[in-house]
């Protein structure tokens, strides 16, 4: 199998990774921040852990802001509906995921009013196109770092110093940049990522950190393990955040997935592979590659004449994973000009290798030319 589908979620996953759930579920198995024994003291001491490298992996100043959700989407939603009021704006761009898309719908249907920010016909937002969108209603900015559709990067700290300038509240999607391209989120307020997908932990992860200072409401309300007492949800973080049994066998995987990044430095290595792609792509008449070349690993394409879903079909028979469709973007590819059958992914990762990449274009060209 050659799978070219890291933008969905990263496979396969560092032995570390995997390691982590056999070892959380023979060696501990306690539920964190719950029990004062020891396994249950250690479950809450991995929790801490994945906290502080994220931190690190992130220059995030307080570790304890970092708070686990299943997914990106949930981190979303709950950025989304545990800061926006109704009579708020929520400005957005034309590249975003699903996830913000029909978040910031439903935060309409509360009574929220959404902008949208035009990017081009790259994918690019451009920041000052934001800048026209505010008003004095204006409560936040939420924008896509980078797009699962065509890579595009956008220039955040831009957005932000925008934002911060008219004092509004911004949450980056990182969820196509985490632990694919270096991040500086020190200044940032809100970031949403998966845990699964370039920070190589399992399904089931993901994170919302939220600056100090935000006041924000928690999306669940339950046990915490702390201030049992009140019917109130502690007001400190993480707490705030963790009503439930969290996942912790996923968070000890993720752990050990943002500790090898942190250890191997992978971003030369995905960035270099997603070149080799691209130029690889750029090579074959009838193909066209939405997009620039300076990109994270999701590379798009359409081919004159052909259904990408077609196309992905005839590459599972040779056991090759990609992903065809809209990649839950619709507006993306409004935006890039694909929205009539949506494209073909190719997403390669940090395991990926050239000859990877040699096989799946040689089985590609195959399908069009015949
Ligand atoms: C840009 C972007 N945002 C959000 C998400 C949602 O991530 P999750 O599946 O972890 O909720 C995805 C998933 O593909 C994504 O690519």
């Amino acid at each position: 199998m050659i799978y070219l589908d890291n933008a969905a979620t990263t496979f396969p996953k560092p032995d570390a990774v995997i390691s982590a759930v056999t070892d959380f579920l023979t060696k501990c198995g306690a539920s964190p921040g719950r029990g004062s024994y020891d396994s249950a003291l250690h479950s809450s001491e991995i929790l801490f852990r994945c906290q502080e490298n994220i931190a690190t992996l992130f220059s995030i100043p307080s570790p304890e802001r970092i708070v686990f959700t299943k997914n990106a989407t949930e981190a979303i939603n709950a950025a989304i509906f545990g800061t926006v009021l109704p009579g708020d704006e929520i400005i957005i761009s034309s590249m975003e995921h699903n996830s913000v898309m029909r978040s910031s719908h439903e935060a309409t249907v509360r009574g929220a009013k959404l902008k949208i920010a035009h990017a081009s016909p790259t994918g690019k937002v451009d920041p000052s196109s934001i800048e026209r969108l505010i008003s004095n209603k204006t409560k936040l900015i939420c924008l896509i770092h980078s797009s699962n559709v065509s890579g595009t990067i956008n220039d955040i700290h831009s957005v932000l110093s925008i934002a911060k300038k008219h004092n509004i509240l911004t949450l980056f999607d990182l969820s196509q940049s985490a632990g694919i391209i270096p991040i500086d989120a020190s200044l940032f307020d809100m970031a949403a990522f998966s845990g699964h997908k370039g920070l190589m932990g399992t399904m089931g992860t993901g994170c919302l950190y939220v600056r100090e200072g935000i006041s924000i409401k928690p999306l669940l309300y339950g046990g915490t393990g702390s201030y049992s007492e009140s019917a109130r949800m502690p007001d400190f973080f993480p707490d705030l955040f963790h009503a439930g049994t969290l996942n912790a066998p996923g968070i000890a995987a993720l752990n050990e997935g943002v500790k090898f990044i942190l250890r191997e430095g992978v971003y030369e290595k995905e960035a270099e592979i997603t070149r080799y792609l691209y130029d690889s792509l750029m090579n074959i008449p009838s193909v066209t590659v939405p997009g620039e070349r300076e990109r994270t690993s999701a590379v798009s394409i359409t081919a004159k004449g052909f259904d990408p879903i077609f196309i992905a079909h005839e590459l599972n028979r040779e056991g090759i994973c990609v992903r065809a469709g809209l990649h839950c973007a619709p507006l993306a590819h409004r935006t890039l000009g694909t929205i009539e059958k949506g494209t073909l992914r190719f997403s390669p990762g940090f395991f990926t290798e050239k000859a990877d990449i040699d096989i799946a274009l040689m089985s590609f060209k195959k399908i069009i030319e015949k």
